[in-house]
């Protein structure tokens, strides 16, 4: 939108969380606050974002640093309107408006945003403030209107009178401001309120006595204005933020059987057909494809699945890449960049790391896979072995195409099982095995006739 700068005030001490991180930086379903409240404004396009930080601001400068933010430290804290009167270098200057948010209100929408900047410009605003009616607006600015409905002023709380505390419409604290309009009254606020800040809501009255537009526009889901001031705030706004995910991807063809027990970050997507059964969470910017069956208890993390892949119960798979129609688990722990072929089974308790696996090889059971590039058609047989650290490097495995490799191996990397190759059971391998060929490396075995026998008689005598 044309000439519209963006102001984000997290300067607050964000007390009732206790916490050693900035409460905007605190995960809601995945994603720190903060970065809901840049992505609802981010398709407004505004031409500049500074975000006024001040209690634990290097951690939020450091946490942003990749980002275009302007950032001002406000210090100490002396009121909302102090937040704009210590940011004015960065919007005074500026033509067009200045819209405010705040740093730990999440679930304001783009298009509420929108609706509230286009509402300004189109009637001419000096001011246009974001408002809602609550059940209870106990400590919220109440919204003070004329006779004709006009806006004439908010007053806090903890300044109204009993009157007007009987108001149920309350200031969110989002506003769009003409930037020459707040230039004018920026200066004129005072600290002679009940609690000694400068208040930026104060803005509202001084506008108004200069015969100044002042407008409100009234938000229909309280929801979408709500703060959060505290870890049980958070964790409502979780469930919100959860049930929506869930509702999209049930409305886009996907079977959750218990949404209660399923997490989905807002950030996953998800393929027709595919069920996911309780207590699964899919995390970060997975990508599930479509008829996948995810069972119970697992977690799937910055992964994608293709297809048709079965995730049986209890499996945790991060960082990784399973192709069309594998089946994976129960118990299976996938990380770090490995990639699983097509047809692949991946049976239970086996780690793979950092490995890739062409199409239709399997490891069914209790192994470790690091480091490892395995072919087609491999079999890696129950308790093999990638013995891929020497206590100082990695070390690469290259098992090739239709390999089998016999159980309980170890294969001591680096190593290149040469296509086609066998590798006895129990053996442990340490040099190149060449096509074809059959690797036994084990001790022989001795039969001891009538051992058993002679030594269960000795210990009869005795
Ligand atoms: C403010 C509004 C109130 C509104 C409410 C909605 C004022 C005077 N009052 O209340 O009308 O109903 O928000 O939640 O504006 N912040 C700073 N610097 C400061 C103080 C606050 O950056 O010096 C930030 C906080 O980090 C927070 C936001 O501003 O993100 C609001 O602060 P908070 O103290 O929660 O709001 P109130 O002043 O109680
Ligand atoms: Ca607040």
């Amino acid at each position: 939108m044309n000439d519209l700068s963006l102001i984000i005030l997290a300067a607050g001490k964000g007390t009732r969380f206790k916490s050693a991180l900035p409460k905007v930086l605190h995960p809601l379903a995945g994603r720190p606050l903060i970065q809901y409240v840049l992505e609802a404004a981010d398709p407004l396009e505004p031409a500049g974002i500074c975000l006024i930080i001040g209690h634990q601001s290097e951690q939020i400068r450091q946490a942003l640093s990749s980002l275009e933010l302007e950032f001002v430290l406000q210090e100490p804290q002396l009121g909302t309107g102090h937040a704009l009167q210590v940011s004015r270098e960065f919007w005074e200057k500026r033509a067009g408006n200045l819209l405010i948010l705040y740093g730990d209100v999440p679930l304001i929408s783009t298009q509420t945003l929108r609706k509230l900047v286009e509402t300004h410009v189109a009637n001419r605003c000096s001011a246009t403030l974001l408002s809602t009616v609550l059940a209870d607006a106990t400590g919220y600015g109440r919204i003070i209107r004329d006779s004709g409905g006009s806006v004439t002023s908010i007053v806090e709380h903890r300044d109204a009178d009993p009157q007007q505390r009987q108001i149920r419409e309350i200031n969110t604290g989002i506003y769009c401001f003409e930037i020459a309009s707040l230039r004018n009254v920026i200066d004129r606020l005072t600290t002679a309120n009940s609690q000694g800040e400068f208040y930026l809501t104060d803005c509202i009255s001084l506008l108004h006595r200069d015969s100044k537009r002042v407008e409100a526009i009234v938000c229909a889901d309280p929801a979408e204005v709500a703060g959060v001031n505290s870890r049980s705030e958070l964790s409502e706004l979780e469930q919100i933020v959860r049930a929506r995910k869930l509702q999209d991807l049930m409305q886009n063809g996907v079977t959750v059987i218990d949404p209660a027990s399923t997490f989905v970050d807002p950030s996953v997507q998800v393929g027709c057909d595919t069920t996911i059964y309780p207590n699964v969470y899919l995390q970060k910017d997975s990508v599930i494809g479509e008829s996948c069956q995810i069972f119970p208890n697992v977690r799937i993390v910055n992964s994608i699945l293709e297809n048709g892949v079965v995730v049986l119960d209890s499996c945790l798979i991060s960082e990784t890449h399973i192709r069309a129609g594998s089946q994976v688990g129960p118990f299976a722990h996938l990380k770090n960049h490995t990639v699983i072929g097509e047809n692949c089974r991946i049976g239970n308790f086996v780690e793979i790391k950092k490995s890739v696996l062409g199409n239709e090889t399997k490891a069914a059971h209790l192994s470790y896979l690091g480091d490892a590039e395995i072919g087609k058609r491999v079999n890696i047989g129950a308790g093999t072995i990638t013995c891929n650290y020497d206590g100082v490097e990695k070390n690469k495995t290259i098992i090739d195409d239709n390999v089998f490799v016999g159980s309980d191996s170890q294969l001591i990397a680096p190593l290149r099982v040469h296509r086609g190759a066998y590798i006895a059971a129990g053996s442990t391998i340490q040099q190149d095995v060449p096509e074809d060929a059959l690797a036994i490396a084990r001790a022989h075995q001795v039969n001891k006739a009538d051992w058993a026998k002679k030594k269960r008689s000795t210990k009869a005598k005795e």
